[in-house]
């Protein structure tokens, strides 16, 4: 087993498991120092390229920003996003992955659970690719933002999901949205380590979408704490770049030869 994966598992239950997305080469070098996972998350699809939804998103988009990001990434393991639509079927599941496993030398793929895709994960892990679960809110299969797990028969379905997911031979499982006292029971239930996003301190891990916890994707719902307003200092520097050139202050001698 990958080296890397092991040291994830290792943090079961003993030290929080620290993960953040990136989709370029500058903002993965930063994440890289601080943490365990990144992930290149299909959330690109809004935060970087503005769609409504993950949909659309092509393969070959996430590939790109794989290899856009790899060579920042030096100790964390590395995931990447299976774009909705490229792991319906045993054949293309494993086609896909292998293609972004090749192509951007990633470690790790994640898919989302549409509760029926237990027997991909099975499949993959089989073809020795190492795959991380997604239960809760799932934007590839829903299309409405909630809270899961809240009723007893919901909590019940999640922890069932939770387990397939663990016997189909995933190595981790992000839990998003998922009611608190959920999760802990999840987390509690499985040997391997729940990542979770707006799931609780309950989870071995915590995930968020970088743009969100800097503060430039214009989406904060209660789960995001904006560690930083880069918005608002981008505004800035912009506003006086845009003076400084219209009074002719930039370009100045020091920025000329
Ligand atoms: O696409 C993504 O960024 C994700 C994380 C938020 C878990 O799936």
């Amino acid at each position: 087993m990958n080296k890397k994966i092991k040291k994830i598992l290792s943090k079961k239950s003993k030290t929080p498991i620290i993960s953040l997305t990136a989709y370029s080469y500058n903002i993965a070098k930063i994440i890289d120092k601080f943490c365990d996972i990144t992930l290149v998350g299909d959330s690109l699809a809004n935060v970087l390229y503005g769609m409504k939804s993950t949909h659309n998103l092509s393969l070959d988009v996430m590939i790109r920003h794989g290899i856009s990001v790899k060579p920042a990434v030096k100790k964390s393991l590395l995931v990447i996003d299976m774009p909705k639509g490229t792991y319906d079927n045993f054949k293309s599941a494993v086609i896909n992955a292998k293609k972004i496993i090749k192509k951007t030398k990633c470690d790790a793929v994640k898919i989302e659970s549409n509760f029926k895709n237990f027997k991909i994960i099975e499949k993959l892990t089989k073809s020795n690719i190492q795959v991380m679960g997604h239960i809760g809110f799932t934007p590839q299969f829903k299309k409405k933002f909630k809270v899961h797990g809240k009723s007893n028969l919901e909590a019940k379905k999640l922890l069932k999901d939770a387990k397939k997911i663990e016997e189909a031979g995933a190595f981790s499982i992000v839990l998003e949205c998922i009611y608190s006292p959920t999760a802990k029971k999840i987390t509690e239930s499985i040997n391997i380590p729940t990542i979770g996003i707006g799931s609780s301190v309950y989870c071995d891990g915590q995930i968020l979408v970088t743009d969100d916890i800097l503060g430039i994707s214009g989406f904060y719902p209660k789960f995001v704490k904006k560690f930083a307003n880069l918005s608002k200092l981008i505004e800035k520097a912009v506003h006086r770049y845009s003076q400084e050139v219209k009074k002719s202050i930039f370009p100045g001698k020091s920025n000329s030869y």
